[in-house]
Protein backbone atom coordinates (compact mmCIF):
# COMPACT_ATOMS: atom_id res chain seq x y z
CA UNK A 1 0.00 0.00 0.00
CA UNK A 2 2.70 2.61 -1.29
CA UNK A 3 2.33 6.21 -0.12
CA UNK A 4 3.51 8.63 -2.91
CA UNK A 5 6.32 10.53 -1.56
CA UNK A 6 6.03 14.23 -1.11
CA UNK A 7 9.32 14.78 -2.79
CA UNK A 8 8.30 12.46 -6.12
CA UNK A 9 8.38 14.48 -9.24
CA UNK A 10 4.40 14.58 -10.38
CA UNK A 11 2.52 14.03 -13.44
CA UNK A 12 -1.00 15.42 -14.60
CA UNK A 13 -3.24 14.06 -17.54
CA UNK A 14 -3.07 16.94 -19.68
CA UNK A 15 -5.01 15.08 -22.81
CA UNK A 16 -7.54 11.82 -23.42
CA UNK A 17 -8.72 9.84 -26.42
CA UNK A 18 -10.75 7.18 -26.96
CA UNK A 19 -11.49 4.88 -30.20
CA UNK A 20 -14.34 2.16 -30.74
CA UNK A 21 -14.77 0.23 -33.79
CA UNK A 22 -17.35 1.11 -36.00
CA UNK A 23 -19.70 -2.25 -36.11
CA UNK A 24 -22.33 -2.12 -33.17
CA UNK A 25 -23.43 -5.82 -31.71
CA UNK A 26 -26.77 -5.25 -30.11
CA UNK A 27 -27.89 -8.13 -27.68
CA UNK A 28 -30.72 -8.65 -30.14
CA UNK A 29 -27.88 -9.14 -32.84
CA UNK A 30 -25.98 -11.85 -31.06
CA UNK A 31 -29.83 -13.50 -29.93
CA UNK A 32 -30.34 -13.62 -34.12
CA UNK A 33 -26.94 -15.25 -34.59
CA UNK A 34 -28.78 -18.45 -32.65
CA UNK A 35 -26.90 -17.62 -29.32
CA UNK A 36 -29.86 -18.91 -26.48
CA UNK A 37 -30.00 -15.39 -24.78
CA UNK A 38 -31.76 -12.46 -24.76
CA UNK A 39 -31.87 -9.03 -24.52
CA UNK A 40 -33.73 -9.00 -21.47
CA UNK A 41 -31.03 -11.70 -19.58
CA UNK A 42 -28.34 -9.50 -20.73
CA UNK A 43 -29.38 -6.65 -19.56
CA UNK A 44 -30.76 -7.72 -16.36
CA UNK A 45 -27.71 -9.44 -15.53
CA UNK A 46 -25.25 -7.71 -16.76
CA UNK A 47 -26.25 -3.75 -17.87
CA UNK A 48 -25.07 -4.63 -21.19
CA UNK A 49 -27.07 -3.32 -24.04
CA UNK A 50 -24.51 -3.76 -27.11
CA UNK A 51 -20.64 -3.59 -27.67
CA UNK A 52 -18.76 -2.51 -30.60
CA UNK A 53 -16.21 -5.05 -32.34
CA UNK A 54 -13.78 -5.83 -35.25
CA UNK A 55 -14.43 -9.06 -36.08
CA UNK A 56 -17.26 -11.78 -35.83
CA UNK A 57 -17.61 -15.28 -35.70
CA UNK A 58 -14.27 -15.88 -37.82
CA UNK A 59 -15.28 -13.32 -40.50
CA UNK A 60 -12.23 -11.47 -41.24
CA UNK A 61 -11.62 -7.86 -39.12
CA UNK A 62 -12.88 -5.16 -41.12
CA UNK A 63 -12.70 -2.77 -38.57
CA UNK A 64 -9.14 -2.61 -37.03
CA UNK A 65 -6.94 -4.45 -34.30
CA UNK A 66 -5.10 -3.87 -31.90
CA UNK A 67 -2.66 -1.12 -32.93
CA UNK A 68 -5.15 0.59 -35.18
CA UNK A 69 -7.47 1.86 -32.09
CA UNK A 70 -4.62 2.28 -29.99
CA UNK A 71 -3.40 4.79 -33.04
CA UNK A 72 -6.53 6.38 -33.12
CA UNK A 73 -6.93 6.72 -29.22
CA UNK A 74 -3.24 7.83 -28.54
CA UNK A 75 -4.10 10.39 -31.69
CA UNK A 76 -6.49 12.15 -29.68
CA UNK A 77 -4.82 12.22 -26.68
CA UNK A 78 -1.84 13.85 -28.00
CA UNK A 79 -3.53 16.45 -29.99
CA UNK A 80 -5.42 17.51 -27.03
CA UNK A 81 -2.79 17.93 -25.14
CA UNK A 82 -1.43 20.32 -27.57
CA UNK A 83 2.09 18.20 -27.84
CA UNK A 84 3.47 16.93 -31.12
CA UNK A 85 4.51 13.69 -31.59
CA UNK A 86 8.50 14.17 -31.02
CA UNK A 87 7.33 15.14 -27.38
CA UNK A 88 6.53 11.97 -26.20
CA UNK A 89 9.05 10.11 -24.24
CA UNK A 90 7.35 6.74 -24.00
CA UNK A 91 4.23 4.67 -25.45
CA UNK A 92 3.27 2.28 -22.16
CA UNK A 93 0.20 0.88 -23.89
CA UNK A 94 -1.91 -2.08 -21.34
CA UNK A 95 -3.12 -4.92 -23.53
CA UNK A 96 -4.41 -8.81 -23.16
CA UNK A 97 -4.80 -8.92 -26.79
CA UNK A 98 -1.36 -7.83 -28.65
CA UNK A 99 -1.64 -7.87 -32.87
CA UNK A 100 1.12 -10.68 -32.78
CA UNK A 101 3.59 -12.21 -29.92
CA UNK A 102 6.39 -10.01 -30.94
CA UNK A 103 6.99 -7.38 -31.44
CA UNK A 104 4.69 -5.38 -28.64
CA UNK A 105 1.92 -3.86 -30.23
CA UNK A 106 3.34 -0.37 -28.93
CA UNK A 107 6.25 -1.04 -31.45
CA UNK A 108 3.16 -0.73 -34.26
CA UNK A 109 1.73 2.15 -32.40
CA UNK A 110 4.43 4.54 -32.29
CA UNK A 111 5.27 3.97 -35.78
CA UNK A 112 1.52 4.78 -36.88
CA UNK A 113 1.80 8.12 -34.64
CA UNK A 114 5.30 8.77 -35.94
CA UNK A 115 7.09 8.50 -32.44
CA UNK A 116 10.13 8.17 -31.79
CA UNK A 117 10.37 6.92 -28.06
CA UNK A 118 10.59 3.73 -25.48
CA UNK A 119 7.77 1.85 -26.07
CA UNK A 120 6.44 -1.23 -23.97
CA UNK A 121 3.18 -3.36 -23.66
CA UNK A 122 1.66 -4.52 -20.31
CA UNK A 123 -0.38 -7.41 -19.84
CA UNK A 124 -2.06 -7.20 -16.47
CA UNK A 125 -5.54 -8.40 -18.19
CA UNK A 126 -8.50 -5.73 -16.93
CA UNK A 127 -6.38 -4.49 -14.35
CA UNK A 128 -3.75 -3.43 -17.18
CA UNK A 129 -4.62 0.23 -17.61
CA UNK A 130 -4.14 0.84 -14.02
CA UNK A 131 -0.67 -0.72 -14.30
CA UNK A 132 0.19 1.19 -16.84
CA UNK A 133 -0.71 4.51 -15.25
CA UNK A 134 1.11 3.62 -12.18
CA UNK A 135 3.75 2.56 -14.36
CA UNK A 136 4.09 5.76 -15.84
CA UNK A 137 3.92 7.75 -13.10
CA UNK A 138 7.47 5.80 -11.87
CA UNK A 139 8.92 6.82 -15.49
CA UNK A 140 7.66 10.64 -14.62
CA UNK A 141 9.59 10.38 -11.28
CA UNK A 142 12.27 9.24 -12.69
CA UNK A 143 12.91 11.93 -14.97
CA UNK A 144 10.59 11.19 -18.06
CA UNK A 145 8.61 14.38 -19.36
CA UNK A 146 5.49 12.82 -21.50
CA UNK A 147 4.21 9.40 -21.57
CA UNK A 148 1.33 8.03 -23.71
CA UNK A 149 -0.73 5.60 -21.74
CA UNK A 150 -2.79 3.53 -23.72
CA UNK A 151 -5.65 0.78 -22.62
CA UNK A 152 -6.69 -1.40 -25.61
CA UNK A 153 -8.33 -4.83 -26.20
CA UNK A 154 -10.13 -7.00 -29.50
CA UNK A 155 -10.96 -9.12 -26.99
CA UNK A 156 -13.96 -10.58 -30.21
CA UNK A 157 -10.53 -12.29 -31.74
CA UNK A 158 -10.53 -14.37 -28.48
CA UNK A 159 -14.37 -14.89 -27.54
CA UNK A 160 -16.19 -18.00 -28.14
CA UNK A 161 -19.16 -16.70 -30.08
CA UNK A 162 -20.93 -20.13 -29.80
CA UNK A 163 -20.81 -19.80 -25.36
CA UNK A 164 -23.15 -17.70 -23.98
CA UNK A 165 -21.13 -17.68 -21.10
CA UNK A 166 -18.93 -15.25 -21.97
CA UNK A 167 -19.95 -13.71 -25.79
CA UNK A 168 -22.65 -11.23 -24.19
CA UNK A 169 -19.98 -9.83 -22.19
CA UNK A 170 -17.07 -8.77 -24.34
CA UNK A 171 -16.54 -5.92 -26.67
CA UNK A 172 -13.53 -3.92 -28.45
CA UNK A 173 -12.06 -0.69 -27.74
CA UNK A 174 -9.04 2.18 -26.72
CA UNK A 175 -8.67 4.55 -24.38
CA UNK A 176 -5.42 6.94 -24.41
CA UNK A 177 -4.05 9.50 -21.96
CA UNK A 178 -1.32 11.63 -22.43
CA UNK A 179 0.92 12.37 -18.44
CA UNK A 180 3.09 15.36 -18.45
CA UNK A 181 5.32 16.09 -15.79
CA UNK A 182 4.46 18.75 -13.33
CA UNK A 183 6.21 20.53 -10.61
CA UNK A 184 5.50 19.37 -6.89
CA UNK A 185 3.11 16.48 -6.29
CA UNK A 186 1.17 15.87 -9.26
CA UNK A 187 -1.69 13.58 -9.22
CA UNK A 188 -1.08 10.72 -8.03
CA UNK A 189 -1.93 10.68 -4.18
CA UNK A 190 -2.55 6.34 -3.41
CA UNK A 191 -1.90 3.42 -5.84
CA UNK A 192 -1.98 -0.08 -5.20
CA UNK A 193 -1.72 -3.13 -7.41
CA UNK A 194 -2.18 -6.74 -6.52
CA UNK A 195 -2.29 -10.02 -8.35
CA UNK A 196 -3.66 -13.63 -6.95
CA UNK A 197 -1.96 -16.27 -9.43
CA UNK A 198 -3.83 -18.85 -7.65
CA UNK A 199 -6.93 -17.71 -9.14
CA UNK A 200 -5.87 -17.97 -12.60
CA UNK A 201 -8.33 -21.11 -13.38
CA UNK A 202 -11.42 -18.88 -13.54
CA UNK A 203 -10.52 -16.86 -16.20
CA UNK A 204 -7.64 -18.06 -18.72
CA UNK A 205 -7.14 -18.12 -22.26
CA UNK A 206 -4.37 -20.26 -23.47
CA UNK A 207 -2.39 -19.03 -26.87
CA UNK A 208 -4.66 -19.41 -29.78
CA UNK A 209 -7.30 -20.12 -28.48
CA UNK A 210 -10.68 -18.55 -26.55
CA UNK A 211 -11.32 -17.31 -23.31
CA UNK A 212 -13.04 -19.33 -20.34
CA UNK A 213 -14.63 -18.21 -17.37
CA UNK A 214 -16.18 -19.46 -14.41
CA UNK A 215 -17.93 -16.15 -13.92
CA UNK A 216 -19.64 -17.29 -10.69
CA UNK A 217 -16.37 -17.49 -8.95
CA UNK A 218 -14.63 -14.42 -10.75
CA UNK A 219 -17.51 -12.23 -9.99
CA UNK A 220 -17.44 -12.99 -6.20
CA UNK A 221 -13.99 -12.60 -5.96
CA UNK A 222 -14.16 -9.14 -8.43
CA UNK A 223 -15.89 -7.59 -5.55
CA UNK A 224 -13.95 -8.57 -2.97
CA UNK A 225 -10.44 -7.43 -4.86
CA UNK A 226 -11.46 -4.55 -6.13
CA UNK A 227 -13.06 -3.24 -2.65
CA UNK A 228 -9.71 -4.32 -1.15
CA UNK A 229 -7.70 -2.53 -3.56
CA UNK A 230 -9.96 0.59 -3.40
CA UNK A 231 -9.29 0.63 0.61
CA UNK A 232 -5.74 -0.16 0.23
CA UNK A 233 -5.48 3.00 -2.31
CA UNK A 234 -7.53 5.75 -0.14
CA UNK A 235 -5.50 4.05 3.10
CA UNK A 236 -2.01 5.51 1.26
CA UNK A 237 -3.42 8.67 0.19
CA UNK A 238 -5.24 9.58 3.42
CA UNK A 239 -8.83 10.00 2.43
CA UNK A 240 -12.05 8.08 2.75
CA UNK A 241 -14.70 7.21 0.42
CA UNK A 242 -16.68 10.47 1.23
CA UNK A 243 -13.79 12.54 -0.08
CA UNK A 244 -14.04 10.35 -3.46
CA UNK A 245 -15.94 12.66 -6.28
CA UNK A 246 -15.76 9.83 -8.57
CA UNK A 247 -14.93 6.02 -8.83
CA UNK A 248 -13.86 5.19 -12.50
CA UNK A 249 -14.45 1.38 -11.63
CA UNK A 250 -13.65 -1.84 -14.57
CA UNK A 251 -16.40 -2.00 -16.83
CA UNK A 252 -17.45 -5.89 -16.13
CA UNK A 253 -21.10 -5.96 -14.96
CA UNK A 254 -23.02 -3.66 -13.83
CA UNK A 255 -23.86 -5.63 -10.68
CA UNK A 256 -20.43 -5.87 -9.87
CA UNK A 257 -20.09 -1.94 -9.75
CA UNK A 258 -23.01 -1.65 -7.61
CA UNK A 259 -21.68 -4.44 -5.03
CA UNK A 260 -18.28 -2.92 -5.01
CA UNK A 261 -19.46 1.18 -4.69
CA UNK A 262 -22.10 -0.39 -1.70
CA UNK A 263 -19.35 -2.07 -0.18
CA UNK A 264 -17.27 1.05 0.07
CA UNK A 265 -20.00 3.10 0.82
CA UNK A 266 -20.12 5.13 -2.98
CA UNK A 267 -23.18 5.90 -4.18
CA UNK A 268 -23.80 4.76 -7.98
CA UNK A 269 -24.12 8.32 -9.03
CA UNK A 270 -20.24 8.82 -8.22
CA UNK A 271 -19.57 5.87 -10.31
CA UNK A 272 -18.50 6.48 -14.11
CA UNK A 273 -19.98 3.76 -16.54
CA UNK A 274 -20.03 3.16 -20.40
CA UNK A 275 -20.68 -0.64 -20.05
CA UNK A 276 -24.32 -0.38 -21.25
CA UNK A 277 -22.66 1.04 -24.20
CA UNK A 278 -19.11 -1.16 -24.78
CA UNK A 279 -19.78 -4.53 -22.95
CA UNK A 280 -16.37 -5.06 -21.04
CA UNK A 281 -13.57 -3.71 -22.98
CA UNK A 282 -11.07 -4.77 -20.61
CA UNK A 283 -7.87 -2.91 -20.85
CA UNK A 284 -9.94 -0.27 -22.44
CA UNK A 285 -12.82 0.19 -20.51
CA UNK A 286 -10.95 2.32 -17.63
CA UNK A 287 -9.96 4.84 -20.01
CA UNK A 288 -13.17 4.95 -21.88
CA UNK A 289 -15.16 5.17 -18.58
CA UNK A 290 -12.83 8.36 -17.22
CA UNK A 291 -13.25 9.71 -20.79
CA UNK A 292 -16.53 9.86 -20.83
CA UNK A 293 -17.04 11.07 -17.33
CA UNK A 294 -14.32 14.21 -18.61
CA UNK A 295 -16.00 14.79 -22.08
CA UNK A 296 -19.23 15.37 -19.46
CA UNK A 297 -17.52 17.92 -17.01
CA UNK A 298 -17.89 15.66 -13.87
CA UNK A 299 -14.29 16.38 -12.66
CA UNK A 300 -12.83 19.34 -11.66
CA UNK A 301 -9.68 20.72 -10.68
CA UNK A 302 -8.86 19.49 -7.09
CA UNK A 303 -11.95 16.65 -7.26
CA UNK A 304 -10.32 13.05 -6.22
CA UNK A 305 -10.90 10.29 -9.03
CA UNK A 306 -10.91 6.39 -7.84
CA UNK A 307 -9.78 4.42 -10.87
CA UNK A 308 -10.41 0.44 -10.08
CA UNK A 309 -9.89 -2.62 -12.39
CA UNK A 310 -9.50 -6.37 -11.62
CA UNK A 311 -8.81 -9.04 -14.18
CA UNK A 312 -7.31 -12.07 -14.63
CA UNK A 313 -4.35 -13.58 -13.09
CA UNK A 314 -6.36 -12.40 -10.81
CA UNK A 315 -5.18 -9.07 -10.83
CA UNK A 316 -6.60 -5.64 -9.05
CA UNK A 317 -5.35 -2.36 -9.06
CA UNK A 318 -6.25 1.21 -8.05
CA UNK A 319 -5.25 4.85 -8.13
CA UNK A 320 -6.05 7.82 -6.24
CA UNK A 321 -6.08 10.68 -8.58
CA UNK A 322 -6.23 14.50 -7.53
CA UNK A 323 -7.76 15.98 -10.87
CA UNK A 324 -5.28 18.87 -11.95
CA UNK A 325 -2.67 17.84 -9.05
CA UNK A 326 -1.16 19.45 -6.29
CA UNK A 327 2.26 21.24 -5.47
O1 LIG B 1 -13.03 -8.70 -16.71
C1 LIG B 1 -13.49 -9.78 -15.96
C2 LIG B 1 -14.38 -10.60 -16.82
N1 LIG B 1 -15.40 -11.40 -16.24
C3 LIG B 1 -16.37 -11.02 -15.39
O2 LIG B 1 -16.39 -9.97 -14.84
C4 LIG B 1 -17.47 -12.03 -15.17
C5 LIG B 1 -18.05 -11.99 -13.78
N2 LIG B 1 -19.26 -12.78 -13.73
C6 LIG B 1 -20.45 -12.32 -14.21
O3 LIG B 1 -20.51 -11.20 -14.67
C7 LIG B 1 -21.66 -13.20 -14.08
O4 LIG B 1 -21.35 -14.35 -13.31
C8 LIG B 1 -22.24 -13.63 -15.47
C9 LIG B 1 -22.85 -12.44 -16.17
C10 LIG B 1 -21.16 -14.26 -16.33
C11 LIG B 1 -23.35 -14.67 -15.25
O5 LIG B 1 -24.35 -14.11 -14.43
P1 LIG B 1 -24.93 -14.94 -13.21
O6 LIG B 1 -25.98 -14.13 -12.59
O7 LIG B 1 -23.76 -15.37 -12.36
O8 LIG B 1 -25.61 -16.15 -13.94
P2 LIG B 1 -25.32 -17.71 -13.75
O9 LIG B 1 -24.01 -18.10 -14.32
O10 LIG B 1 -25.64 -18.11 -12.33
O11 LIG B 1 -26.47 -18.31 -14.65
C12 LIG B 1 -27.86 -18.20 -14.29
C13 LIG B 1 -28.65 -18.86 -15.40
C14 LIG B 1 -28.13 -20.26 -15.75
O12 LIG B 1 -29.25 -21.06 -16.11
P3 LIG B 1 -29.90 -22.08 -15.05
O13 LIG B 1 -28.80 -23.02 -14.69
O14 LIG B 1 -30.33 -21.24 -13.88
O15 LIG B 1 -31.02 -22.69 -15.81
C15 LIG B 1 -27.29 -20.01 -16.98
O16 LIG B 1 -27.20 -21.15 -17.81
O17 LIG B 1 -28.56 -18.08 -16.60
C16 LIG B 1 -28.09 -18.92 -17.67
N3 LIG B 1 -27.29 -18.09 -18.56
C17 LIG B 1 -27.84 -17.37 -19.56
N4 LIG B 1 -29.11 -17.23 -19.97
C18 LIG B 1 -29.32 -16.41 -21.02
C19 LIG B 1 -25.95 -17.88 -18.55
N5 LIG B 1 -25.61 -17.03 -19.53
C20 LIG B 1 -26.77 -16.72 -20.17
C21 LIG B 1 -27.06 -15.87 -21.26
N6 LIG B 1 -28.34 -15.74 -21.65
N7 LIG B 1 -26.10 -15.17 -21.92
Amino acid sequence: MPSVPGSTRGAVITGWGTALPERVLTNDDLRDTGLDTSDEWIVERTGIRERHIIGFRGAPDVDGSTASLSIAAGRQAIEMAGLEPHQIDAIVLSTTTPDRAVPATSATVQQGLGLRCGAFDINAACSGFTYAMVVAHGLIAMGSERILVIGTDTLSRITDWQDRNTAVLFGDGSGAVVLEAVEGRGQLRGWDLDADGSAEEYLYCETGDVMKMEGKEVFRRAVRIMVDSAEKSMKAAGVTADDIKLVVPHQANARIIKAACDRLGIDMDRAAVVLDRTGNTSSASIPLALADALDAGRVSEGDLVLLVGFGAGMTAASTIIEWGGSS
